[in-house]
């Protein structure tokens, strides 16, 4: 479990915090959506999960292990993989299979365990075909694969992602949300995925909703699609379905449950009314 109490961090030469008072559980294999508007926190609260920030105040733990301590930082780091939004900022090596060996390398591994990790990760993400490719060649989509394929060669038990899909286009951002379920299956680790889309989010088991650093809600997605069009006042843009949903019941009187996440159950609920 990753656990944050009472946790707050101010920049340096910042006059106030980033966030604050966090009070936060993050269990194995669970997948946490995290969403706020931009300049929420969300970001720095990503880095306070892997030990690249420590608290000013409070304590992060991970699996027990406190980031405060020193000595644990470099577990913590192979337990909680973090994905930054720009993966060309990530991406160091001339091969693909080398920026996937950097890791496992840097543990000190065997060559053999290295490459077995090198495939099992570029099978992972389907990327085997590129292993001797130059990642610069990469697409937007391919190129946040490779890093997701160089975090699962670290094998975590958690991995942040601080919105991935923001450089990808509809297409490349289904095919990623796919993956990561997927992974989340087949590898039971943990996701914590920051993003700006409610449509992704409510496939999370729980949804964090930061505000001007803090934690101002946390619950499963049905609570925040009751919530309907309401949400937009916390900077986060409603489903589609949630204004039609309100229009049926502000100019035609029919009321149907607000937490309809899709189409299929939209067209379920209108059925059961006649
Ligand atoms: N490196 C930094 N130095 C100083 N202030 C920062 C830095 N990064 C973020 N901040 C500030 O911390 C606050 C939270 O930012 P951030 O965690 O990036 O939010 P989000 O990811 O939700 O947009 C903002 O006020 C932002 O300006
Ligand atoms: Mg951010």
């Amino acid at each position: 479990m990753i656990s944050l109490e009472d946790v707050s961090y101010t920049y340096p030469q910042s006059k106030g915090p980033a966030v604050k008072n966090i009070n936060l559980n993050i269990r194995e294999k669970e997948f946490v959506a995290i969403m706020g508007r931009n300049g929420s926190g969300k970001s720095t609260l990503t880095r306070l999960l892997n030990g690249l920030l420590l608290p000013n105040a409070g304590e992060v733990t991970i699996d027990g292990l406190s980031s405060l301590n020193l000595e644990n930082l470099v577990e913590i780091r192979k337990r909680v993989g973090l994905l930054f939004p720009d993966p060309d900022s990530q991406l160091l090596s001339n091969l693909v299979e080398e920026e996937i060996a950097f890791g496992p390398e840097n543990l000190g591994l065997h060559p053999l365990e290295i490459r077995k990790r090198v495939d099992t990760a570029l099978k992972m993400v389907s990327m085997e075909d590129y292993a001797k490719y130059p990642p610069y060649l990469l697409s937007g989509g391919q190129k946040q694969k490779l890093c997701i394929a160089s975090l699962l060669a670290m094998q975590p038990a958690y991995l942040v992602l601080d919105e991935p899909f923001s450089m990808l286009d509809p297409r490349g951002r289904k095919d990623l949300l796919t993956l990561l379920l997927t992974m989340r299956q087949d590898l039971n680790i943990s996701l914590i995925l920051i993003t700006h889309s409610l449509e992704d989010a409510i496939q999370a088991d729980r949804i964090v909703i930061m505000d001007k650093g803090e934690v101002i809600h946390a619950g499963p997605p049905g609570e925040i699609l009751n919530m309907g069009t309401s949400i937009s006042s916390l900077g986060i843009e409603p489903l589609e379905l949630s204004s039609f949903i309100e229009q049926l019941e502000q100019e035609a009187g029919i009321d149907i449950a607000q937490d309809i996440a899709n189409i299929e159950s939209m067209v379920e609920a209108i059925c059961r009314l006649s």
